[in-house]
């Protein structure tokens, strides 16, 4: 959320399920969870150290807060790429018929972690409507990801606000794809496919 005025912010339709089904998932997998979250309305699962946040900005410093203590890093959450650039101080009021909004770019919050010095393994989501497999490649390799999941977010019954999910999970040298299912079974998948990857790379 990026506010404008007191009252007011700026969204978008992204429910927080999948990340908070990949923190239930990572859990039960034996992890030590720390679940960085926007303001949603779903139950923090059981064992999973929850941080609050609500814009960018804020996340970002959350994430910078723990990425030391961290092995795997997985960046989930539909950041907002831009944000107000000035917040009113007081509810902005209605007057002419038209107002302009400059907005300013937000801080990449996963490219900021795996350019820092002690880098986790990392994972990023890429929600795409076109040539999904094309640009999820391309943010794999410019933000230094390990593994990006790309969801085509085009597609009816699945991805934003749905229960179900289906996606292609990308690294260097491989994919693999997951047919639709529910975001929970979808997150013990992903997982386990995070964990062989990250052992693979670390040499475990
Ligand atoms: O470039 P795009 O926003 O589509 O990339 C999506 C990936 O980048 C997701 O993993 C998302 O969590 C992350 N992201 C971020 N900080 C932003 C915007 C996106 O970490 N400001």
């Amino acid at each position: 959320r990026e506010a404008l005025d007191p009252v007011r912010y700026i969204s978008n339709h992204s429910s927080g399920k999948m990340g908070y089904a990949l923190a239930r998932a990572a859990q039960e997998a034996g992890a030590r969870v720390t679940l960085i979250s926007g303001p949603v309305t779903l139950t923090t699962p059981d064992r999973c150290q929850r941080v609050n946040v609500s814009s960018a900005l804020e996340m970002l410093d959350a994430a910078l807060d723990v990425v030391s203590d961290c092995d795997i890093f997985i960046a989930s959450a539909a950041v907002a790429d831009y944000r107000p650039a000035a917040v009113a101080e007081q509810k902005i009021k209605k007057s002419g018929d038209e107002i302009q909004l400059t907005l300013v770019k937000n801080p990449d919050i996963v490219a900021t972690i795996t350019s820092h010095a002690e880098r986790p393994f990392t994972v990023g989501f890429a929600a795409e409507t076109t040539d999904v497999a094309a640009y999820a490649k391309g943010k794999l390799a410019r933000k230094n990801l390990d593994m990006i999941v790309a969801n085509d977010v085009s597609q009816p019954g699945i991805g934003f606000n749905s229960d179900d999910n289906a996606v292609t999970l990308y690294w260097p040298d491989g994919e693999q794809a997951f047919a639709a299912m529910s975001k929970q079974a979808l997150a013990r998948e992903l997982i386990l496919a995070i964990a062989q990857r990250y052992s693979a790379v670390l040499g475990d």
